[in-house]
This record gives C-alpha cells, structure tokens and sequence, in this order.
C-alpha cells in the first residue's frame, strides 16, 4: 500500500489523471483493452476532466462504475452523469464501452444486469473515493457484508439517494490496482483510521478492507493528510 501526499486537490486531480493514462497503456499493451471502474462523488470531477487532455487510447478502454444511486442518467445524483459530463462525452469512447449502471430500473434489477455486463475478468483498476464515515463506493459501514459472495450487490446510502448498486469487497479485492482520491480536511480523522487498519490487517471499515486485495495507492492532499504521521508517504 502506498500513500502519496500532493499540495492540493488540482494536483492529486493531475497525479490521478496520470495513473489511469499510464494504466491503460500498460493493459492495452498487454491485452489490448484497459478495464476500469470510475469513482463517484466529488473528488474525481477534476481528476477526469483533466484526462480528457491525455493521450488515452479510448477505443480500448471499457468504463465501467464502481457503484451508482438508483435514479436516471439525467438524474444531478447520478453518478454516471458526472463522469459523462466530466469526461465521457469529451473523449472518443465507443458507446458500447462505457458499461453504465442503469439505476433507474432500480437496485436489484440494475446490479443484477451490471452483474452480466461486467462478467468474470477482473478490473485492472478501480478509482474510489472515501466518505468522511469510510466507505467506498457504496460500501458503507454496518452495509453490505464483507465477506458478499456476489460481485455487485444492491445497497443503501444515506438519503437522498438510499437505494443503491455497488461493486463489492470482492469485486475491488479482485481488480489489478486501486486507487484511492481523498482530499480535504473533513476527511483527515478518518484517512488515518482507516490507513491504520489496512496496516495492521484489522479492518472494519469498508475503505480498509480494500486494501486486503489488490495492491492500493492513495493519492491525497495535505488538508486530508494531516493527521498521519509525518513520515506517512509510502508503503
Ligand atoms: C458515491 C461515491 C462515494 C464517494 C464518497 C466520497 O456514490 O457517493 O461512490 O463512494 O466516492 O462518498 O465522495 P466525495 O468525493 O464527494 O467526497
């Protein structure tokens, strides 16, 4: 697990948007298609609206989502449309390979069919965010269980939006790489606890126990950073 400290949000934005690009040339080179999922939430607005400057081979890129709240793609929830406005539809994608969920047929039914639609291969990289309550995607504490046999579940947020899709421990653990984009004071009490569980193999909460899988990066900025340990900057 590695932990990388950046200045400010724009630069963990530009320090994400480089990771995918290196990502998807490293899987398109070796397999000649990069499989990603896209966080939701906030944070990775700016991280994908600076991709849409680097040279990506699209047509080789299958987006998919690592949850979505259960209402339309024109929905201001949705975070599909915060992807597509920030960068799905300013890059060259093939429509075919941009994998939405579709939340507005309502959980069980949309994670059942996203279920089929992501199928068995693995991710090669999953981005996700971290609440101030440490879930991930919408992993949330006292939520879908740990231990979910299933690769996409239904699940339920906080209102607004309770009803919900979201890719499991299993899905994450499963994926070749994780990167995670926390900025921000708020999130600072939490970023320590949960980095202090993934390193000591006890985790409860949600965004630790992604760490038990694939090999995580995480990419803050000093406001979410404050509360680790000054040494706190790599595995
Ligand atoms: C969602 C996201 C969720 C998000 C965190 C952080 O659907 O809300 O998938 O897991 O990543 O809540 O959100 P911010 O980046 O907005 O702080």
């Amino acid at each position: 697990m590695i932990v990388r400290r950046f200045r400010d949000e724009a630069a963990v934005a530009d320090a994400a948007a480089r990771r995918f690009e290196e990502a998807a040339a490293t899987a398109i080179a070796a397999r000649g298609t990069f499989r990603v999922a896209l966080a939701g939430g906030g944070t990775p607005k700016l991280a994908y609206e600076r991709l849409r400057t680097l040279p990506v081979d699209w047509a080789h890129v299958e987006t998919f989502f690592g949850d979505e709240r259960a209402v339309p793609p024109t929905d201001g929830a949705s975070n599909y449309k915060m992807a597509s406005d920030a960068l799905l539809a300013h890059v060259p994608i093939p429509a075919a390979n941009v994998h939405r969920i579709r939340g507005e047929l309502g959980a069980a039914e949309a994670a059942r069919r996203y279920a089929l639609d992501l199928g068995e291969a693995p991710l090669d990289l999953v981005l996700l965010g971290m609440g101030a309550d440490g879930h991930t995607a919408s992993l949330f504490p006292g939520g879908v269980p740990p231990d979910e046999p299933r690769r996409v579940a239904p699940a339920e947020g906080p209102p607004p939006h309770r009803q919900r899709i979201t890719l499991t421990l299993r899905a994450l653990r499963e994926s070749g790489s994780a990167v995670f984009l926390v900025t921000g004071i708020a999130k600072a009490h939490r970023l320590a606890e949960v980095l202090a569980q993934a390193r000591s193999g006890e985790a409860t909460l949600p965004a630790a126990g992604v760490c038990s899988g694939t090999p995580v990066e995480w990419l803050v900025d000093d406001a979410a950073a404050s509360e680790l340990p000054l040494e706190e900057n790599e595995s």
